[in-house]
């Protein structure tokens, strides 16, 4: 594992898409940033992070064979990954906002924005970036969001944390299974956000309507059961969990 430490950058994605660009780059290189100017968030949105509070990092993860109908399962093992580290600081009542929100009741604690360097129909490989409010205890106007700081009642320090983390990915993409094992996809549906509870949804024509959230299609859609027991599935741009 190669580490990149820097005191400010636009985005620590940017950063290492660049750095493919620019040269030959070591699997998992990590660059991690005490300060974003322009951090990323899904779908365009922003990643705003007080510097030096929090976990704004990115890891390169390189494949040899990873077909891009796959690419579902590296949100599943990064969001295992980072459940597992939040498991093991005993943060409550953690789940997986699909498609990778880690909460923790319904505050965000944890984003993750995956991009992935495609060639023909293979992910040869991603940049995986990880924001964790860790030590931040206010977010001015953003709503539904804590820290670890927030819920556990201490500082914690961001050094250590990222080592478990880095441990905890590595140690799951090491596994040679990760992109067809079962167990792993079923935790991370048992993990989600309202499975199996009443919930309201909006779509992309602003309907607002009710079902269950009940799985995960293999393609990474949200399988919701709506009236009459009729699933259908919906993509990132097609639904908005309202909660
Ligand atoms: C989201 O929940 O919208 C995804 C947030 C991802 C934020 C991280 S912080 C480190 C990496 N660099 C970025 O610019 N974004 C990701």
């Amino acid at each position: 594992m190669h580490l990149v430490k820097l005191d400010a950058t636009d985005s620590t994605n940017q950063y290492l898409k660049e750095l493919i660009l620019s040269k030959t780059v070591d699997d998992f290189t990590v660059v991690v940033a005490k300060n974003q100017r322009k951090g990323k968030g899904q779908m365009g949105a922003k990643w705003q992070a007080k510097p030096g509070m929090n976990l704004t990092f990115s890891v390169l993860k390189k494949f040899e064979s990873l077909n891009i109908a796959d690419q579902f399962r590296l949100n599943v093992c990064v969001s295992l990954s980072i459940l597992k580290l939040l498991k093991n600081l005993s943060v409550p009542d953690l789940s997986i906002k699909w498609p990778n929100d880690i909460l923790s009741g319904s505050s965000k604690i944890c984003g993750i924005l995956i991009e992935n360097i495609i060639t023909g129909q293979q992910i040869t490989a991603s940049v995986i970036g990880i924001g964790l409010n860790v030590n931040q205890t206010t977010f001015n106007t953003l709503t539904n969001v804590s820290s670890l700081k927030l819920l556990l009642g201490k500082t914690l320090n961001l050094d250590e944390l990222l080592k478990h983390l880095l441990e905890n990915i590595e140690s799951t993409f090491m596994k040679e299974d990760y992109a067809t094992n079962n167990a792993l996809w079923l935790a991370y549906e048992k993990q989600l956000f309202r499975k199996d509870k009443p919930s309201t949804f909006k779509d992309a024509n602003d309907e607002i309507f009710m079902g269950f959230i009940r799985n995960i299609s293999p393609q990474g859609k949200l399988v919701i059961e709506l009236e009459d027991a009729i699933l259908k599935q919906f993509g990132l741009k097609e639904i908005k969990l309202l909660y």
